[in-house]
């Protein structure tokens, strides 16, 4: 496949960014409030500390997930030969790929498509297990091999989760059926090969790196691109933050400003770039101190509202990333819902920051694998 890396370099760049849409699908949230039970939900399960990846938290620190009802961007693969296709969150804050399948019998099985292995020629199966924890649900399963196809991308013989139990009702509210995640591999639940490396590993890109562009409108135009960056998704200089841990797309962050004075994240803190958490999340008296300092207030679940009237006069917050300001204005981070406004930062009990896709719809954002570091510009 090597001569595809060298056409590549002959050829015009576009020719080679395999592009995939994505699509911003009815949250969990939005099916929850619609179906009036928004608040039994939330009282059911409140804000408590709860491990989007419990396997990954055990090996490397922990991402939670705080709530996190809104996760929608979604794309389409499909999954053997004939080929069966599935609405997955690319996520680059995990690094399993799994889908339902028809061994599953519970509930968020039966409103999602399930992947059949004995309708796919190409399917190889392993007795090995997979796990993984989520901060509202869960899986559990089998690995198995065969061709994923994503975009113009034949990826063969590529490691995912057939999953056998997804207890708690979170993932049958939810509009994706399984997860591609594209983290690194140090935190893969058992180790399973991301498609990513596969994909690097097959020579299937012409640069190790992708790209997302996540849409500010409701639902189409956001893009991730697998091999290359495309420049007419942002202006400006692309800013390099070098990842500071090969597990998540981890990196540091020095402080949080608003209107020139540290909020929070004062003598510098973790973050991770995580395109599967709607949300910029932080340690609960840092997110406060956000929250009282754009004028957010407390609300009933916890939950931090924003008065709809003031919203667009609200402060810009800075996150100073690698000397570089990254300026995030409140039509980026209130969110206008059917119930009024709310605000785009979360609290967890945890030390590390989620730049989520309140903070990624603001910055096109470059996960470079091959340098082991994170691109930023401003979206266009
Ligand atoms: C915040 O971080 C920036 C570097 O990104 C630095 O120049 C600035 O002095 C810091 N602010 C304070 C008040 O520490």
């Amino acid at each position: 496949m090597k001569w595809a890396v060298v056409l590549c370099a002959l050829v015009a760049l576009t020719e080679c960014m395999h592009k995939v849409p994505l699509y911003k699908g009815k949250s969990a949230r939005e099916t929850l409030e619609e179906q009036g039970l928004l608040d039994k939900f939330l009282k059911k399960h409140p804000y408590n500390p709860t491990a989007k990846f419990n396997s990954v938290f055990a090996r490397a620190s922990s991402k939670t997930l705080t709530n996190d009802y809104d996760l929608s961007y979604f794309g389409v693969i499909s999954i053997g030969t004939p080929p069966q296709s599935f609405k997955v969150i690319f996520d680059t804050g995990s690094s399993n790929l799994w889908v339902p399948s028809v061994y599953c019998k519970s509930q968020p099985c039966t409103n999602h498509k399930t992947f059949d292995p004995s309708k796919s020629f190409t399917f190889r199966s392993t007795s090995r297990t997979v796990a993984i924890q989520y901060g509202t649900g869960a899986m559990t399963g089998i690995l198995g091999y065969d061709t994923v196809t994503i975009g113009s991308i034949v990826d063969k013989s590529q490691v995912f989760g057939l999953s056998e139990t997804e207890p708690g009702s979170f993932l049958y509210y939810v509009a994706f059926d399984g997860i591609l995640g594209l983290a690194y591999p140090s935190i893969s639940s058992s180790g399973a090969t991301p498609v990513f490396d596969n994909m690097m590993n097959q020579g299937l890109v012409s640069q190790d790196l992708f790209s997302f562009y996540l849409s500010r409108d409701s639902q189409a135009g956001s893009v991730v691109t697998f091999g290359g960056i495309d420049p007419s998704y942002y202006t400006g200089n692309i800013n390099w933050i070098p990842v500071t841990s090969q597990t998540y797309w981890e990196i540091t962050m020095d402080n949080i400003t608003v209107s020139g004075n540290v909020v929070a994240c004062s003598s510098g803190c973790r973050a991770i770039v995580d395109t599967g958490t709607s949300l910029v999340i932080g340690p609960m008296n840092d997110i406060a101190n956000i929250q009282s300092s754009v004028g957010a207030s407390r609300g009933q679940n916890g939950e931090y509202t924003v008065n709809c009237n003031i919203a667009k006069s609200m402060p810009e917050v800075t996150f100073n990333i690698n000397g570089v300001p990254f300026t995030l204005p409140s039509t980026a981070y209130v969110f206008q819902r059917t119930s009024g406004c709310s605000s785009g930062f979360g609290q967890d009990y945890n030390d590390l920051w989620i730049l989520g896709d309140v903070f990624i719809r603001v910055y096109y954002s470059i996960f470079d694998r091959g340098n082991n570091r994170v691109g930023l510009a401003q979206a266009a």
